[in-house]
């Protein structure tokens, strides 16, 4: 993969498996912007971009609920480096919380991030993606397929983050602009895991859904984002592309049980 002379965004890219997307694109020698709120993070991941290998580096901290920083930010990146080749919007939250016990602003607090962030990401960034070639890339998660107990709000989320990439594949690919999403399944050592799976009983419960028998890594996910933003991936629009080793076919299974039972048993203990 040579990204050379490319321009790449990564939104939500300062951590866990964006952070590894970016990595993945600085190493092809791409011009790299990330974003999050932490201006911190941003300025940690665009060292480590350079050492990469990235031809350039640049970040910016922002909120994604925030429609005018989203798009001010972008545009400080469209000034900075020309024309978007690749988008990915990977900004994202999630707890564990039975949705009867959640507050109405915990369940919105995730839409607002992963739902809304996403179409103010997507709106922002429009003005400034290559046309033809663009490639846009939201990073999904297995629960926008799959019910998983205690997880109703990132279900719901990003469910709808799919289908704008499905929606804005056939609004924008007239375009020249492909919209595709990739569905990590449960990657290691990523904060979205450990909140998820915080034993080591958790842990091998969702490993042990995995046909292939182990849990994700960030370069795996990276890997099917340098394909989706390559030419290879240029007749290929409105997928959602798992990489998960092929935890779909099994459903959501006994792991999908799993966090609500935590939950009421810890709900239990404290009486
Ligand atoms: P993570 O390390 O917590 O990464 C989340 C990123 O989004 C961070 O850079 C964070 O930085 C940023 N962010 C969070 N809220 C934001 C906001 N309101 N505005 C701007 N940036 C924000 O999580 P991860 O586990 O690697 O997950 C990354 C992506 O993969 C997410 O889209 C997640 O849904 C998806 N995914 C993860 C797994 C998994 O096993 N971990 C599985 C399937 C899908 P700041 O804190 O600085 O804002
Ligand atoms: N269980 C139930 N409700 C919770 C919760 C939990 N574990 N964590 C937060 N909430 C609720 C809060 O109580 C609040 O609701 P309230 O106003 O009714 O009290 C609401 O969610 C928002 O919480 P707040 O801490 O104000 O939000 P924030 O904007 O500072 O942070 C989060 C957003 C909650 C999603 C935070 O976990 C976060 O920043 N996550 C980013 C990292 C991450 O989740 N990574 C994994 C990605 S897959």
């Amino acid at each position: 993969m040579d990204f050379a002379g490319k321009t790449v965004i990564v939104i939500g890219g300062t951590s866990g498996i964006n952070r590894g997307i970016a990595e993945a694109f600085a190493a092809t020698g791409a011009k790299l912007a990330v974003a999050s709120r932490s201006q911190d993070k941003v300025d940690d991941t665009v060292a480590a971009l350079k050492a990469a290998g990235a031809a350039e580096a640049i970040g910016a901290a922002f909120d994604v609920r925030d429609p005018d920083a989203v798009a001010a930010g972008l545009a400080r990146f469209h000034d900075a480096f020309g024309d978007f080749d690749v988008l990915i919007s990977g900004a994202a939250g999630n707890f564990p919380a039975l949705a009867a016990e959640m507050s109405v602003n915990a369940f919105k607090s995730v839409i607002d991030i992963d739902l809304m962030g996403t179409i103010h990401v997507m709106k922002g960034a429009y003005p400034f993606l290559k046309r033809p070639g663009a490639s846009i890339i939201n990073i999904s998660a297995p629960q926008s397929w799959l019910p998983y107990e205690g997880q109703a709000h990132v279900c719901a989320a990003k469910a709808g983050v799919d289908q704008i990439t499905r929606t804005l594949a056939m609004e924008w690919g007239p375009e020249g602009i492909r919209v595709n999403s990739v569905v990590p399944g449960f990657i290691e050592g990523t904060e979205g895991a450990k909140r998820l799976t915080p034993t080591k009983e958790a842990e091998e419960l969702f490993r042990s859904d995995v046909p292939l028998g182990r849990w994700g890594k960030p370069q795996d996910v990276a890997n099917a984002c340098l394909f989706l933003g390559s030419d290879l991936a240029g007749y290929i629009s409105g997928i959602l592309l798992s990489v998960d080793g092929g935890l779909y076919q099994r459903g959501s299974g006994r792991a999908g049980q799993m966090i609500g039972q935590m939950l009421r048993s810890a709900k239990g203990k404290e009486g």
